[in-house]
């Protein structure tokens, strides 16, 4: 067997109702002057107040920065930054989705280093460890509360961009799954979906080992069985705990393994045209994994049994049920599997295949080898 090396410090509370520890957290990481980084749409719901009222409780003086938008751009990050050593906050509580937790990681690394968030894009960049952090997760998707990434959109390059290092890991990540009771159907099914895919390529990735395949199997089969009941029935708790459960599996997952070829083609879509991150993802998802099928037909069995739809008697069934299973559930759920349906136009396929190929982050651990002509008919495709 090969080597690998085990690396998950962030330490996690999982459960519902779990909200309420976020002061023992805070004072347990020795700060007293946390500052909860949000978007609108939670800073303005009840949900803030499940925030609020514990750190009230233990005399936390805290602060709220709600003004993060979907898929923040960089400039917004030097206005949280000024904020944040002006109002000298010893703590960033990421409160939201994906794109609020990534920002919360970079900004707590702006606010103690001198350093342009440009220059840290790739793998390993980022130099030191920022203020601590504690992720409060909001959806069931980025598997940020637990992962070493932030992605971020330069919208004057229209990229988004991976920064992925050590120094970005979480240092509490609270997961209750009764804060996303409330999400709507069509946000559950595109974070779901990411989910599910994180799950899916962390199990592919030439990084995967023996431990971080366990985590991507248990994702993969909590999300399969609670992804569609969830989306449907919104309110029903034993769902949402299988999604979170599923979501943070599959973020320690690919901490380990990383994920591949479905998201780096992926991100030129949320640059490009700003399909959001799921939605992206779940396009490129079946051309992807036919693409992958010639090295990965033993793996795809293995992930059948996950799904619940392995035929122990016959490899090559359960194979093609695994991809049928995907291709139903992602329709199922009515996430869109066409890029004209997403706005895309055709002759931008030679562009975004241009792009995806700078994602090299990424394409690195596909079990397939992708070239630049692979990309682009992975893109025609999926069109
Ligand atoms: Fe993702």
């Amino acid at each position: 067997m090969k080597g690998f090396v085990f690396n998950a410090p962030t330490t996690v509370h999982f459960g519902s109702g779990s909200v309420a520890t976020v002061a023992e957290q805070a004072i347990r990481l020795g700060c007293r002057r946390p500052l909860v980084l949000t978007g609108q749409s939670v800073g303005n719901s009840p949900l803030l107040e499940e925030l609020r009222r514990p750190m009230e409780r233990a005399g936390l003086e805290f602060g709220v920065y709600d003004r993060i938008c979907p898929e923040p751009p960089a400039e917004m990050l030097a206005e949280a930054v000024d904020n944040i050593r002006r109002e000298r906050y010893d703590l960033l509580i990421g409160f939201g989705g994906g794109s609020t937790m990534d920002f919360t990681k970079l900004a707590a690394v702006l606010a103690v280093h001198e350093l342009q968030v440009e220059d840290l894009a790739g793998n390993d960049r980022v130099p030191a460890k920022g203020l601590p952090t504690i992720m409060v997760p909001t959806t069931s998707g980025s598997g940020s509360e637990v992962s070493p990434v932030a992605v971020l959109s330069f919208p004057d390059q229209g990229m988004k961009r991976g920064i992925a290092s050590r120094c970005l890991i979480p240092d509490a990540a609270i997961v209750d799954p009764a804060l996303t009771l409330d999400l709507p159907p069509q946000i559950t099914a595109n974070t779901g979906v990411d989910a599910l895919i994180h799950g899916i390529e962390s199990f592919l990735s030439i990084k995967a080992n023996p431990l971080s395949q366990n985590l991507s199997l248990m994702a993969c089969e909590n999300i399969s069985k609670n992804l569609s009941r969830a989306v449907r029935f919104g309110g029903d708790l034993e769902a949402r705990e299988g999604m979170s459960l599923g979501s943070l599996t599959a973020g320690l997952a690919f901490s380990m393994a990383g994920t591949a070829a479905v998201h780096a083609l992926a991100y030129p879509l949320g640059g490009q045209f700003h399909v959001p991150h799921g939605a992206a993802n779940a396009v490129m998802l079946r051309p992807v994994l036919e693409f992958n099928l010639p090295v990965c037909a033993d793996r795809f069995a293995r992930l059948a049994m996950a799904f619940g739809v392995a035929n122990p008697s016959d490899p090559q069934d359960s194979t093609e049920s695994f991809l049928q299973v995907v291709k139903d559930l992602t329709e199922t759920v009515g996430v869109k599997t066409r890029l004209r349906d997403l706005g895309v136009p055709r002759e931008a396929v030679g562009l975004m295949a241009e792009a995806a190929m700078r994602e090299v982050r990424l394409l690195e651990n596909n079990p397939r080898t992708v070239t630049r002509e692979d990309a682009q008919s992975l893109y025609s495709e999926a069109w």
